[in-house]
């Protein structure tokens, strides 16, 4: 077997399922019982999955691959990624090889601090309530803390209180109090959505008002992670194009997405195609992500890209902000074995690493799909590993995929009714 150290491991995508099991157990240090997991046909049992959701009648399974060859804060990490979607984890793990030479990704986030919305109702005087809860912060500090008091034991608890007057449409005015709140490793929705119930009362008796909705802020732009990497213009040299002509190529294409919010919504998919992989594997709430990522990209007013890729120095640098609410621990990470396991390949200590990697894989998969869009174009790439999933559908069997696969391409005619047919003449069809 080929050996490879860290998160670069050569020629893992060509050996067999098993044997991409067997190494990466050896490399993240899995257990007998984890490496049994991976080859487990079931997911998650099924009495699990019943305690999780309503009306439960099976098990819905989706494939989990690992990108190589991250370096984040220069830590070599393994990252798991749950996707339906051809390309995704071959494009972030080629980005993440290239940017190697360089370093990899350099990462931050900030604490984990969510906002627990409060609205209120018939406030008389909107602005001098105001005042009069910004007067009280220390008292609804300490009721947050009361509510949450293991929180505030670990470490985390009430950071602050914010409050708007809110202009709605239909003439109608709300006092809009934000509590903000770190919520240590968990994404935090649960004790937010508490903390949020528990305080409107003493919030609205001190505005004077009548409490209305009390739920957590997806926008959480207090838990933003951000990511940067370099590009030699050495290491983005095509044969066909030199490396500070690609540069040049994928900065037009960032500028047309900070400029253009139809280009930006298909850049920033882009950049969650990779986020919300590592969320799904992860167990956290990748609709939550999604939410937040968009607001944040809308915030200035117009919607835009949430990442920006630069030629400077020598090379192409590129930089990444978004809000990353996700979390290592609560119910659905001790609930469910395959998000203890993806954690374990991680390797990360905590939340903040968590978002930290997830940003550097978004940075990667907008690196991807930019360096393809810019040069050669998307379909090049992705219509071979397109055409394995076209002939699976069509229901060739695994031995002989690539061949039906490889004669797809070789077409020009990617589609299921073709690779039927080529199977069928192949003369081994059903
Ligand atoms: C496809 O899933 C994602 C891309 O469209 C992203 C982009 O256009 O930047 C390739």
């Amino acid at each position: 077997m080929t050996r490879g150290t860290g998160s670069r491991l050569v020629g893992f995508h060509e050996k067999p399922v098993e044997e991409r099991q067997r190494w990466i157990a050896e490399v993240a240090g899995l257990d007998p019982e984890q490496v049994e997991m991976l080859s487990n046909a079931s997911p998650l049992p099924l009495e699990t999955a019943a305690r999780m959701t309503e009306n439960t009648i099976g098990v819905h399974a989706l494939p989990l691959g690992v990108a190589l060859n991250f370096v984040v804060n220069g830590r070599d990490v393994l990252v798991p990624m749950v996707t339906e979607e051809p390309s995704v984890i071959a494009a972030a793990s080629n980005a993440a090889r290239l940017a190697r030479a360089g370093g990899g990704f350099v990462a931050g986030s900030d604490p984990p601090c969510m906002i627990a919305q409060i609205q209120l109702l018939d406030v008389p005087d909107p602005e001098r309530a105001c005042e009069r809860l910004l007067e009280a912060e220390d008292r609804i500090r300490d009721r947050v803390d009361e509510i949450e008091p293991g929180m505030a034991r670990r470490g985390g608890g009430a950071r602050g209180v914010e409050v708007r007057v809110v202009h709605a449409p239909l003439g109608r005015t709300y006092v809009v109090v934000h509590l903000l709140v770190e919520v240590g490793d968990a994404m935090g929705a649960n004790a937010i959505n508490t903390i949020a119930e528990g305080t409107a009362p003493l919030v609205a008796g001190i505005a004077g008002g009548r409490a209305h909705l009390r739920i957590l802020s997806n926008l959480t732009d207090r838990r933003c992670a951000r990511a940067s990497v370099r590009y030699g213009f050495a290491d983005l040299a095509r044969a066909d194009l030199d490396g500070e002509q690609v540069a040049r190529a994928i900065e037009d294409a960032s500028l047309f997405a900070e400029a253009d919010p139809y280009r930006a919504a298909t850049h920033n998919k882009g950049i969650m195609n990779g986020i919300d992989a590592v969320a799904i594997a992860t167990g956290n709430d990748w609709r939550a992500l999604e939410a937040g990522a968009h607001a944040f990209a809308a915030r200035g007013g117009s919607y835009g890209s949430l990442s920006t890729w630069r030629v400077e120095d020598g090379g192409l640098v590129g930089r990444i902000e978004l809000p990353l609410a996700v979390g290592t621990v609560g119910a659905t990470v001790d609930g469910n074995p395959r998000v203890r396991l993806a954690l374990k390949l991680l390797g990360v200590g905590g939340a903040r690493a968590l978002a930290e990697v997830c940003a550097a894989v978004g940075l990667a998969q907008n690196f991807a799909a930019l360096r393809a869009l810019a040069t050669e174009g998307i379909q090049k790439g992705h219509m071979a590993r397109h055409a394995r999933a076209v002939a699976t559908a069509a229901g060739v069997p695994p031995s002989a995929v690539e061949e039906i696969a490889s004669r797809l391409v070789a077409l020009g005619d990617v589609k299921v009714e073709t690779a039927r047919r080529l199977w069928g003449e192949r003369g081994e069809g059903t």
